[in-house]
């Protein structure tokens, strides 16, 4: 924690001006005063009281009450010096692009983002139309949505190179080109993916597809995807995108073209060149690990990724498992089987290789998350 380095060389200037006035002084009186600084700094920091001694150092003053006021105790020791293990030496980045997919726990991560970046008064990339990048359109009436393009941004101060923004967070279709010219060099770019068949029904259900696609029977969703051509024409229907591969249609995948489409070999290359691209890939089956891995990459603070209500909604579909409706979707949707196992088998290594201490930071975060979503039901 960088907050914490700051803090330890402060103390160390004052510590070390006072030695020089009382030079002279035994060496006893000056290990006296080493002590009182020592237990004084360990004293003032679990009761935030820094904020008031430190106030014109802006010590992380934050938004929502104190800082660290929602977590345990226990878990802070770890982190203080001299105590227990610390990060002191990553530095904050502040730098993220993220693409928000549809119905994959995305409005949760878009509320820390925007807290983020408003508490740091960083510059977000506006939307010309609208909340998203798609363009002067309603994705909802065209089939399939265009990838991001320099015209759908508010870019109206961005002249030179040097103007860019810090980040950029609502609804796109990703082009690499567009994006590098609007952010900066050391962008983290980062998105989050969900188990395919659960996308699929939650998108199902949100998007009304048995009422666009005037299904009139009782099971819409069998019917669908028993004869999916039957009502998605070739993808000629308005937000055809959504139904059919629509995770990795957000990264710009050429689903629309039917002999690249189930081409393994091209799925698996489009997959690698998005893992090139891509510094980390979230889950949605395991949000609090995401968000701690995020935490850590981004050497973010615990405060920071806090969030209150997610966007959770409970519909009929939710609960259907069947073995054959899965099959059936997997056949339809088979690029987003390997985008999503790729990406899984990466966290799963990646939650793998941390410390023992991730799993202490987990429990902890659990309880900060509680405590603050009883302060913060909604945001
Ligand atoms: C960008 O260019 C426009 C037109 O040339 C100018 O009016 C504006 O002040 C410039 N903005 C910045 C931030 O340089
Ligand atoms: C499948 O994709 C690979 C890689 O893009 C390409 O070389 C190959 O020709 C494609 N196969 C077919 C049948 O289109
Ligand atoms: C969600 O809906 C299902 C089926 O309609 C129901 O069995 C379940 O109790 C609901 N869960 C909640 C939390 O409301």
């Amino acid at each position: 924690m960088a907050a914490i380095g700051r803090h330890r060389s402060k103390l160390a200037a004052i510590f070390w001006t006072v030695v020089i006035h009382v030079r002279g002084r035994s060496f006893l009186s000056l290990l006296c005063l080493y002590v009182f600084f020592v237990v004084l700094w360990l004293v003032i920091l679990p009761f935030g009281l820094e904020n008031f001694i430190f106030s014109g150092y802006n010590f992380q003053a934050k938004s929502v009450k104190t800082r660290y006021e929602y977590c345990p105790k226990e878990w802070l020791m770890n982190y203080y010096p001299l105590l227990g293990a610390v990060e002191t030496t990553c530095k904050p980045r502040q730098h993220v692009a993220y693409l928000k997919n549809h119905k994959c726990g995305s409005t949760t991560i878009v509320q820390i983002f925007n807290r983020y970046r408003r508490f740091y008064d960083l510059r977000v990339a506006e939307p010309k139309y609208g909340y998203h990048f798609w363009g002067p359109v309603d994705a909802s009436k065209i089939p399939r949505p265009p990838k991001i393009k320099m015209e759908f941004i508010n870019t109206v101060p961005l002249n030179g190179t040097e103007d860019k923004f810090d980040m950029i967070l609502h609804h796109m279709v990703y082009d690499e080109e567009v994006l590098k010219r609007v952010m900066h060099a050391d962008t983290f770019y980062t998105t989050i993916l969900r188990e395919p068949f659960s996308q699929f029904k939650s998108v199902f259900n949100a998007f009304h597809f048995d009422k666009k696609y005037n299904i009139f029977n009782a099971d819409p969703m069998r019917e669908f995807l028993r004869n999916p051509q039957k009502y998605y024409r070739g993808g000629t229907k308005p937000a055809s995108a959504f139904v059919r591969n629509s995770m990795l249609f957000h990264f710009g995948f050429p689903d629309e073209d039917d002999t690249l489409r189930n081409n393994i070999t091209f799925i698996k290359q489009f997959i690698a060149y998005i893992d090139k691209k891509f510094d980390f890939i979230m889950i949605s089956e395991f949000m609090d690990e995401s968000l701690i891995l995020l935490r850590r990459l981004l050497c973010w603070d615990m405060d920071d990724i806090l969030f209150a209500s997610r966007n959770v909604l409970n519909y009929t579909y939710k609960h259907v498992d069947d073995p054959e409706l899965r099959r059936l979707h997997m056949q339809w949707s088979l690029g987003d089987y390997f985008l999503y196992s790729h990406f899984r088998q990466k966290f799963e290594k990646l939650m793998k290789a941390q410390g023992p201490d991730f799993q202490e930071e987990l429990e902890a975060f659990k309880i900060c998350l509680k405590n603050f979503q009883n302060d913060y039901p909604y945001q």
